[in-house]
């Protein structure tokens, strides 16, 4: 693909995030906005927002890429021959967003035979778009980002988040959460783990980790993070995504504390 491609290929994806975004807004703060409890889990909600928002951007890759794959969260996968593979979560965040916090985003990556090439994360109440291509850097609204560059954890604020299984496994972040708080200057778990990664490659926040996370919570962030000079790892083998993202050197430290050997 030339240059000229990659570009188009991401004012489509912004366009996207842009037109769900607008979605998800019609449906912010209303009385009913049909949140259902997905396979029984309270803790794991999906609400017409969501739904709709993902309508729109599915709508948009037929109509416009009918050859693309998509993975999308709620609809699962759809094959097609080309080597392109569109990776969203149409609405990010949706347990702020069901009780009114603003911290939500839709996330749109797109893959190229297994690269992220394209990666957006747009915040519709927060006004933050944030965009990556491949090689090009990272933005947010159009101004290049770049990640943090501390070498003392005690001077960091960092942000984790929950697994949804937490009710029934006690495999739950805490002894994670205990390791680290008493080593940083501040801890976070603001809710939309695509906004968090967005936040390490701008520098607002400097690492960010959280375990059993699935591709569509993190393919566009990632590749966000990565042009904006960030270091991330998987730190276990075992629960799905378990991704630490920072600043190099403070990413390195953490994943040294939370790839430990653990007693749970
Ligand atoms: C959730 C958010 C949250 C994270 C959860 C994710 P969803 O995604 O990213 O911050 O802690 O693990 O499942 O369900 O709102 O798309
Ligand atoms: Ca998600
Ligand atoms: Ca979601």
């Amino acid at each position: 693909m030339t240059d000229e491609e990659y570009d188009d290929l991401l004012l489509d994806a912004i366009r996207c995030a842009q037109g769900a975004g607008e979605i998800i807004m019609s449906y912010f703060r209303k009385k009913d906005i049909g949140i259902q409890a997905k396979h029984g889990n309270e803790s794991d909600i999906v609400t017409a927002a969501d739904k709709a928002s993902e309508r729109y951007v599915i709508d948009f890759i037929h109509g416009k890429y009918p050859e693309h794959s998509i993975l999308s969260e709620e609809s699962g996968r759809e094959n097609h021959d080309s080597g392109y593979l569109w990776v969203i979560d149409p609405l990010d965040g949706t347990t702020n967003f069901s009780v009114g916090l603003p911290n939500f985003s839709v996330s749109i990556g797109i893959k190229q035979n297994g690269e992220t090439v394209v990666g957006v994360v747009y915040a519709p109440y927060l006004g933050e778009l944030f965009h990556a291509v491949k090689g090009g850097g990272a933005y947010l609204n159009g101004e290049r980002i770049f990640t943090g560059a501390k070498q003392r954890l005690d001077q960091c604020v960092v942000a984790t988040g929950f697994p949804v299984d937490k009710d029934v496994n006690p495999d739950n972040n805490l002894d994670n959460v205990s390791r680290v708080l008493p080593l940083v200057r501040g801890m976070r778990r603001l809710g939309s783990a695509a906004i968090d990664i967005s936040y390490v490659a701008a520098g607002f926040l400097d690492a960010y980790w959280e375990m059993n996370l699935h591709e569509w919570d993190v393919c566009a962030g990632l590749l966000i993070a990565d042009e904006a000079g960030a270091k991330h790892d998987n730190f276990r083998g075992d629960r799905n995504i378990s991704v630490v993202v920072g600043s190099p050197h403070v990413e390195e430290e953490l994943f040294a504390i939370l790839s430990h050997d653990r007693h749970v």
